[in-house]
């Protein structure tokens, strides 16, 4: 058993921020199911949107931008806040050490991505979350108050229902003492109890057959917190990235940025055209939303499985100093992008709802927060603007610490939490099966419940979702844990909330367009709420 006054699940952006304000205040213990750095912030390519340049930009832009992505789902004052704020926590990744590219006058180097009226993307390279992360990380490793306990797995959230108390979706008082954890080297589940704790677990990417994400995206905190009985939100907005590198039997797929668009590079079919004028008079620029429903459409009428993405018509310096690691990984399959058309796809990218949370980070849990892409703030309503999303967690990250600095005051450890029950003890005769219900889901996910959506579709994933969720949690309760199948387990349940929300929104808004209901509906629009 441990306990700690501050506890956080995951070492990405949310987490990390968090942890080095609230190290201020009392002991901080983050874990982290791999290594530390394996995160999709380590990932993130584009950049960290935040108005930089006064002259020409402003802060009405900037949210002007993100509620028009949003269309008409996000909270204005969520939405103030990040875009208010931002600029300041991100001179505060500049003091931890993160570097970002300058032009020679030194100023930043800011560039644009879909959606953007301005260049306001302060970004190092192409790989721009990979410096954050190794800056944060640095920082934290000089801070004797947080300590990082690797390849620890977070399995439940610990609430009254484990002193056998029952608690529903309606009990208003439910209450976080901490997690069960599995500790992957040993085997076993420990208790860890915490004053406050922070759920900063990142996406769920893995729900599908194609993805950006690292294989950690598997959704554990949204699906631990909505078994604790938390709220959960808007899970039907699932952003696609326009542009994958179509590289079959890669995964996952790897990311060609928005940025190699926001510098000029245009969208082409098999014939060379450039199609994105057919749909929107923003062209291969317009938000991922529409380039990703635009792609897809050129895909059906082609019957190819890409389109390409031209940056040849920029010079070989631009591009190398640019994109470094998007040349170096197109040249390892053959492609000169200096040279080449790139073949792109669409893969599931971020997902914009999550676990309900206040202006502070509050869950529906007391105790209990959450900061990051698990989360939904309201910053990203229908659909995110590019390069919002690390700023949002490092935003969060600092108020959620502000609030739980001040609310930790007379919380005590809960000293009646039983050890974990350890229920199921054979060992998995076939833990192969685990893989093959993962890879039916992922296929099934992105063949009915994609980038085009039909109520004929959702029913018939509902179908056969509840047939793998069936078999998986009989095998859960029988075999000894694993963090695989728990995974497994958490995808499901995500998977099914994607559904039930798809379900609920009878329109299509943002991320969620369904050839049923090809119309939004009038009116003020409402989230879909679990
Ligand atoms: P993550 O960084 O994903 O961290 C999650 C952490 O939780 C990890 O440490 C993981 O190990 C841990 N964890 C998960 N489950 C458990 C568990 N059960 N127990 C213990 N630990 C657990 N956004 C931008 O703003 N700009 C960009 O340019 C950009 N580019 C992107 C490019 C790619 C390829 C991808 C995939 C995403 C990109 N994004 C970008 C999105 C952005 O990177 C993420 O939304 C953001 O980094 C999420 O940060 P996070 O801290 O919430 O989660
Ligand atoms: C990209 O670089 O295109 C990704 C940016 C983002 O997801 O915000």
């Amino acid at each position: 058993m441990r306990q700690t006054d501050f506890l956080v699940i995951g070492s990405g952006i949310a987490g990390l921020s968090f942890a080095l304000k609230a190290a201020k205040k009392g002991k901080v213990l983050v874990l982290t199911k791999v290594n530390a750095e394996e995160t999709n912030t380590k990932y993130a390519q584009g950049g960290i949107a935040a108005v930089f340049n006064p002259e020409v930009d402003t802060y009405e832009k900037h949210i002007s931008d993100t509620l028009i992505a949003g269309d008409g789902l996000c909270d204005r004052e969520t939405v103030e806040i990040v875009i208010k704020e931002g600029p300041d926590r991100i001179r505060e990744l500049i003091d931890y050490g993160a570097n970002f590219d300058k032009d020679e006058d030194g100023s930043y180097d800011l560039t644009r991505e879909g959606g953007h009226s301005e260049k306001r993307i302060l970004h190092y390279k192409d790989i721009t979350g990979w410096e954050i992360e190794r800056a944060l990380l640095e920082e934290v490793s000089k801070n004797p108050n947080i300590e990082i306990l690797t390849h620890y797995y977070a399995v439940e959230v610990i609430t009254q229902h484990h002193m056998g108390v029952p608690i529903t979706r309606e009990t208003k008082d439910v209450t976080s003492y901490g997690i069960y954890a599995l500790d992957v080297n040993s085997g076993k589940v420990e208790k860890i109890l915490s004053k406050m704790t922070l759920m900063a677990t990142g996406g769920a990417g893995h729900i599908y057959a194609a993805t950006t994400n690292p294989v950690i995206a598997t959704g554990d905190g949204i699906a631990m917190v909505y078994r604790a009985k938390g709220k959960v939100r808007d899970m039907e907005m699932i952003q696609f990235h326009p542009t994958s590198l179509y590289n079959p039997g890669s995964f996952p797929s790897f990311l060609v940025t928005e940025a190699v668009r926001g510098e000029g590079g245009v969208l082409r079919d098999r014939d060379g055209r450039e199609f994105m004028y057919d749909y929107d008079e923003r062209g291969s620029l317009a938000p991922r939303d529409i380039v990703a429903r635009c792609i897809d459409a050129e895909m059906k009428k082609s019957g190819e499985e890409f389109v390409y993405l031209d940056i040849t018509h920029k010079s070989k310096e631009m591009i190398l100093d640019h994109f470094p690691n998007i040349y170096e990984k197109c040249l390892s399959i053959g492609i000169d992008m200096t040279k080449d058309y790139i073949p792109v796809t669409p893969a599931a990218h971020y997902l914009c709802g999550g676990i309900l949370v206040d202006i502070n980070g509050q869950s529906s849990i007391k105790n209990l927060y959450s900061c990051g892409e698990c989360s939904s703030s309201g910053l990203h309503g229908a659909n995110r603007l590019a390069s919002n999303s690390l700023v949002e967690a490092a935003v969060f990250g600092n108020r959620i610490a502000q609030k739980a600095l001040e609310n930790i005051e007379g919380v005590e450890f809960n000293a009646q939490i039983p050890d974990w029950d350890e229920f199921g003890a054979e060992q998995p005769k076939e833990a192969v099966l685990v893989t093959h219900n993962l890879r039916e889901l992922q296929r099934m996910m992105s063949d009915y419940v994609g980038i085009v959506r039909s109520d004929f579709r959702l029913d018939r994933a509902m179908r056969r979702l509840h047939l793998l969720q069936d078999e998986t949690e009989e095998f859960y309760k029988k075999t000894k844990l694993s963090v695989k199948l728990c995974e497994l387990r958490n995808l499901i349940l995500c998977a099914e909330m994607v559904i039930k929300c798809a379900q609920i929104r009878k329109e299509s808004r943002g991320l969620h367009f369904t050839t049923d209901y090809p119309y939004k509906l009038g009116g003020k629009p409402e989230n879909s709420v679990l």
